[in-house]
C-alpha cells in the first residue's frame, strides 16, 4: 500500500508532520510505500534526505503526491481542493476537527473516503497509545510553562546571591488534566512555588504527588464526568469557585489555564476584575482560548496587554515543539494503523465492530458513519 504525508505548514501555520522518518521506516519494513510531499518535514526539524534515507520518496507536486495514495495521514483538516486530490475510496486518517469542520465531513463522504479522526480516541486501556490528545496536551502543557517564563521579566526559582535574594516566581495552573499535570512537574522543575486546581476529584491527589498545593473550594459537588471528563459546574458552585480564585489569582506571578469541557465552551475561570487586581507583569497563558477561553479577555492567536498583565491566547501550542510532537502524533497513529491492518501488517482490514473503529471513523462508502455529525 502507498502511505502519504504532505506539508502541512500553509494551513494555518501547522509545523508538525503526520509520518516521521521512524514511522516511516516502519511502514517500509511492512512492505509498503511511503511518500512524503517536498519539505514536509521541515519546519519539524526532519530533512527530506532522512526520509530517503529509510527509503521513502519525495513527491515535488501534490499530483504525484496522491496518485495512487491508499492512506493519506495527515495532522489538521484537509480542504474541500486537497480532498478532490485523493483518489476515491482511499482512507484518510488526521485530527480533522470534526465538530467544527461540517463541510470538510460532506466532501469526504461525497469523494468516498474512509476517514477516521484521531481526537474522537475513546479513552480506553488498549487505545491509550493512540491517544493523541494526550501525547499533544503534555508537549502543550510543557510548552506553555516554557512559554511564560521566556515572557515574564523574572526568574523562575529562589536564588540566593550576594546582591540579594530573588524570590521564587509562584505558578497557578487551572485545569489538572494532561496538560495541566505536565504543567505543574514542567513549572516545579524550574524552581516555581506550583499551585493548581481542578473540579474533578481525582485531581488533588495527582496536583499534590507532584509536590504543588491544590486549591480547594468548599462545596458539595464533584466535575466527575465520563472517561475521565470534566462537566459543567453549577452556578453556586461557579460563584465560590471565582470567589476562591479572586484571592489566590492576587498572589500569583504566572497563570496557565487548561480547563475544557468536551463538547462545550471552556469555562470562564478568569474575569477581566480578577485580571485588574493581579500583580503588574504578571502573565496569562490561557490553553483554552480556542474554545472560547478560561480568561473571558484573552483572544485566540494573540497576545494582548491589559491592566498590566500579559495575556497569550496561543494558536495550536503543541505545533510550538513541531520535532517531539510530531514523533509522539506519528507514533499514536502508527499503532492506530495496527488496528486497521490485517496480521501480517500487509493491507486494510478493517473491524467496523470494533470500539475504537466505531469511535473514530467518520466517513464510509459515500456516507457519513459518525453517531455525533
Ligand atoms: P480536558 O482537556 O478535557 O480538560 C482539562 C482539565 O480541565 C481536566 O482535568 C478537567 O477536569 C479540567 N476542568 C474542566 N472544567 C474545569 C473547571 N471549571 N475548573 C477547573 N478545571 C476544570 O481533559 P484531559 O486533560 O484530556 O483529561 C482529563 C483526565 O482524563 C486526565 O487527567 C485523566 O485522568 C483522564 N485520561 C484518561 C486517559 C485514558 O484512560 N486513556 C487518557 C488521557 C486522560
Amino acid at each position: 500500500m502507498k502511505f502519504v504525508a504532505a506539508k502541512e505548514m500553509n494551513t494555518k501555520g501547522e509545523r508538525r508532520i503526520a509520518i516521521t522518518p521512524e514511522v516511516a521506516k516502519k511502514l517500509i519494513e511492512l512492505g509498503h510505500k511511503v511518500s512524503v510531499e517536498k519539505e514536509a518535514g521541515k519546519e519539524a526539524g526532519f530533512t527530506d534526505a532522512q526520509f530517503e534515507k529509510v527509503g521513502a520518496t519525495i513527491s515535488k507536486a501534490p499530483a504525484d503526491l496522491y496518485k495512487d495514495a491508499d492512506v493519506v495521514v495527515r495532522v489538521s483538516p484537509v480542504s474541500d481542493e486537497t480532498i478532490s486530490q485523493f483518489p476515491k475510496g482511499c482512507v484518510l486518517i488526521g485530527m480533522l476537527k470534526p465538530h467544527t469542520q461540517a463541510d470538510q465531513l460532506k466532501a469526504l463522504a461525497t469523494h468516498n473516503i474512509t476517514s477516521f479522526s484521531m481526537e474522537l480516541m475513546p479513552r480506553i486501556t488498549r487505545a491509550q497509545s493512540m491517544d493523541v490528545l494526550s501525547s499533544q496536551s503534555s508537549l502543550s502543557g510543557y510548552k506553555a510553562v516554557i512559554d511564560a517564563s521566556s515572557e515574564f521579566g523574572r526568574a523562575l526559582p529562589l536564588m540566593m546571591t550576594a546582591a540579594g535574594t530573588v524570590p521564587a516566581a509562584r505558578i497557578l495552573i487551572l485545569g489538572a488534566g494532561v496538560a495541566g499535570l505536565q504543567a505543574i512537574a514542567t513549572a516545579r522543575r524550574l524552581g516555581a512555588i506550583v499551585s493548581a486546581f481542578d473540579v474533578r476529584s481525582a485531581a488533588k491527589e495527582q496536583v499534590e504527588s507532584l509536590g504543588a498545593a491544590f486549591i480547594e473550594v468548599e462545596a458539595n459537588e464533584t466535575g466527575d464526568g465520563k472517561g475521565g471528563y470534566a462537566i459543567e459546574m453549577s452556578k453556586d458552585y461557579q460563584k465560590a469557585q471565582a470567589e476562591k480564585l479572586g484571592q489566590v489569582l492576587e498572589t500569583q506571578d504566572i497563570v496557565i489555564t487548561t480547563a475544557q469541557i468536551p463538547g462545550k465552551p471552556a469555562p470562564v475561570l478568569i474575569t477581566e476584575a480578577m485580571v485588574k487586581k493581579m500583580k503588574p507583569g504578571s502573565i496569562i497563558i490561557d490553553l483554552a482560548s480556542e474554545s472560547g477561553g478560561n480568561c473571558d479577555i484573552s483572544e485566540f492567536g494573540k497576545t494582548v496587554v491589559k491592566h498590566h498583565v500579559k495575556i497569550i491566547g496561543p494558536a495550536n501550542m503543541a505545533s510550538r515543539i513541531p520535532y517531539d510532537a510530531s514523533q509522539l502524533y506519528s507514533k499514536n497513529i502508527f499503532n492506530f494503523l495496527k488496528i486497521l491492518l490485517n496480521k501480517e501488517g500487509s493491507g486494510l482490514e478493517i473491524d467496523w465492530e470494533d470500539e475504537i473503529v466505531k469511535s473514530t471513523a467518520l466517513t464510509h462508502q459515500g456516507k457519513i458513519v459518525h453517531p455525533l455529525f
